[in-house]
């Protein structure tokens, strides 16, 4: 430990020793262990974040008493799951491991008929459950709960937290973990710390960003990107109750948090082990790149944004150590990456493929994903990625402009076309998605719309076309099954295994008819779902060899931990890697057009190394002497 940090540990251990080592002395041994462990690190984070405040040392001690206080008060069955953890630190990168996401009140009404549907996961496969914030926000328009006004109490309409609590157990009973957010780069303005700064408590409005004038929000805006342009230009609001400007990168009721003023990283810290101790055991760190401003730049990524993350990390080694971090970073790959680590988040979503697997449908190619996933795909091995088709945001074509450059691919022309197709404006166009955040100044946007329609398959239900219908469904499987095998965590965005389709009632809901995001937010259709082991409905052809897929993953070792090489196939319209995993390896080829593609027998023998193959999707026997024939949005697991 450095000197600074040894002599800071030594005066404050004293005092938290006083406080809470009598209370609870067979509980607080551990803590001063992993304290001390962990001190070196948290000390120069925070020292660099907040050293030069006079009142830093009264900071400091207040954060290690939250983190004391949380620890004591964490239950018995969670410090075991931490010892549990701390023995098999990357169980996440087991095959076992099958995410789903979903919104409390559109899949099942409450928590309670969330708890009611916890066979239907188990049937799935998952054992990881990503529910949509249902904390208390504002009634009308919340950003699907993401404004949050307070992390202690459930929407009524949901619940209570003694609910959230309880199916957090259950939950862990039957396998599951619970991934809930932590919204912390802003609260809604009726949080109770907004409500005290409206009515003009200083020490509150020092919680966010207030500007009497237009003077220093322009100077920032200067620099800024608009995230909503077409609802709410700019990033701040002015607000006539307080005759003051407040930074709000979203929307107008999200009030962005002060990350300058400790209290608030001491603050969240509180909730954010507050949330660990009720048991959930991966937070979903929303919006990480925005939490740090810095005048003159755009407020995005800085490297204090990264150091606020690795103290909340420090945070919870020391006092909810099964807690991880996934990180939602939106942004450049090169960005997105730099979240990623044992010590900031050890899981991150993966953007870059999400949107690179709709781009290789669109062209039928798949040269952007094979140089992309060649160059970026490999993250550090004590970490994984979470691979996804969809989820409850936009589609955004966040590819390198560099990657693309390199094939000849002009990133601007491309993401016009990518948009137009999308959008099913491009002629010949499968998919029916819509536009989100049409910028007229940067001809920017991105796009919804639920994976169903954008696969196809709405236009072709819609054209009651048997051919093109299995198109679609070819579609939806072929994304499906390199998120299942490529290896990290595959997350189902729940509806999509039955291929519910774009929602249109939104435009009738003035809180949502502005935000076309809700179109692929649909309610999910338990009518439908009842016939997904039916194969001869289209929920059925979807569900079960979805179904298949994730029962194949979780018998392979090959899909756990390890490294994917992706290789190239010599077919522009084949994108394929190997997985190699204990004792297994596989080899997987998937065709991204709807024309047959052909991959030549020496390419099997040279990456599959063998000459005898089994796929493990069809089970079917192949010998490599010869070429292999992949009819339309075909894939194989091929093993030796
Ligand atoms: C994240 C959420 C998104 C929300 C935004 C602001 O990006 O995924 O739905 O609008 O944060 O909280
Ligand atoms: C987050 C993402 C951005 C997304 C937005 C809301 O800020 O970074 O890409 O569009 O939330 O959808």
């Amino acid at each position: 430990m450095n000197r600074e940090a040894e002599r800071s540990l030594e005066r404050l251990l004293p005092r938290l020793n006083a406080r809470f080592l009598e209370a609870a002395p067979g509980d607080w041994d551990p803590f001063v262990v992993r304290l001390t462990e962990n001190f070196e690190r948290l000390f120069d984070l925070l020292r660099h974040l907040y050293g030069g405040q006079y009142d830093f040392f009264y900071h400091l001690e207040m954060i290690l008493e939250t983190a004391a206080r949380l620890w004591l008060a964490r239950p018995a069955s969670l410090k075991t799951l931490d010892a549990e953890r701390e023995a098999d630190p990357l169980w996440f990168q087991s095959e076992q491991m099958v995410g789903g996401v979903c919104y409390v009140d559109l899949f099942a009404g409450t928590l309670e008929g969330i708890r009611e549907r916890i066979p239907y996961f188990k049937e799935l496969g998952l054992t990881y459950l990503h529910l949509m914030p249902p904390f208390l926000s504002p009634s009308e328009e919340n950003d699907g709960g993401y404004a949050v006004s307070s992390y202690r109490e459930v929407n009524p309409a949901l619940g209570t937290i003694e609910d959230l609590r309880a199916l957090a157990t259950e939950l862990r009973q039957n396998g599951l973990s619970l991934v809930l957010d932590l919204v912390y780069n802003h609260t809604s303005d009726e949080h109770i710390w907004a409500q005290r700064a409206q009515a003009g408590d200083p020490e509150y409005q020092a919680y966010y960003w207030l500007f009497p004038d237009r003077r220093m929000p322009d100077a920032y805006d200067a620099h800024l990107r608009e995230i909503f342009p077409d609802v709410r230009p700019g990033s701040f609001t002015y607000r006539p109750d307080m005759d003051r400007w407040v930074w709000t990168t979203f929307h107008s009721f999200q009030w962005d948090l002060n990350y300058r003023n400790p209290e608030v990283f001491n603050r969240m810290a509180e909730e954010m082990l507050f949330l660990a101790n009720l048991g959930v055991e991966v937070l979903r760190l929303d919006a990480v790149a925005f939490t740090w401003k810095e005048l003159g730049t755009a407020c995005e990524n800085l490297p204090e944004a990264h150091m606020l993350i690795q103290a909340f990390n420090a945070l919870a080694r020391i006092a909810a150590p099964a807690l991880l971090f996934k990180s939602e970073a939106i942004v450049h790959p090169d960005d997105v990456a730099r979240y990623i680590a044992p010590e900031e988040c050890q899981l991150s979503y993966n953007p870059l493929l999400m949107a690179l697997l709709w781009e290789s449908l669109a062209t039928r190619e798949v040269r952007l994903l094979r140089t992309s996933m060649q160059a970026r795909f490999k993250i550090n091995s004590a970490c994984a990625w979470v691979n996804y088709v969809r989820c409850h945001d936009d589609i955004g074509w966040t590819f390198s402009d560099e990657d693309a450059a390199y094939l000849g691919i002009n990133g601007f022309d491309h993401r016009q076309f990518l948009n137009a197709f999308y959008t099913g404006a491009f002629e010949g166009s499968f998919a029916r998605g819509l536009p989100f955040q049409f910028n007229p100044k940067t001809q920017d946007m991105r796009i919804s719309g639920s994976c169903a329609s954008l696969a196809g398959l709405e236009k072709a239900c819609r054209e009651a076309s048997d051919d093109e219908v299995a198109l679609a469904v070819g579609r939806i499987l072929l994304i499906h099954s390199v998120i299942m095998s490529i290896g990290g965590i595959p997350l189902l965005y729940l509806g999509d295994e039955i291929g519910l389709g774009n929602a249109y009632g939104y435009r009738q809901d003035p809180a949502k008819a502005e935000d076309s995001r809700w179109v692929h937010r649909p309610c999910m259709d338990w009518e439908r779902a009842a016939a997904r082991h039916d194969k001869n409905q289209v929920a059925g052809k979807i569900y079960t060899r979805l179904h298949h897929l994730i029962t194949l993953r979780q018998a392979a070792p090959a899909f756990c931990g390890g490294e994917t090489e992706i290789i190239e196939t010599d077919n522009a319209h084949v994108f394929g890697y190997v997985r190699q995993g204990d004792a297994q390896r596989v080899l997987v080829l998937a065709n991204f057009s709807e024309q047959p593609q052909t991959v030549s027998g020496n390419v099997l023998r040279l990456h599959g190394l063998g000459y005898a193959f089994t796929d493990l999707v069809t089970g079917a026997s192949l010998i490599a002497d010869a070429d292999l024939v992949l009819d339309a949005y075909r894939f194989v697991w091929l093993q030796q």
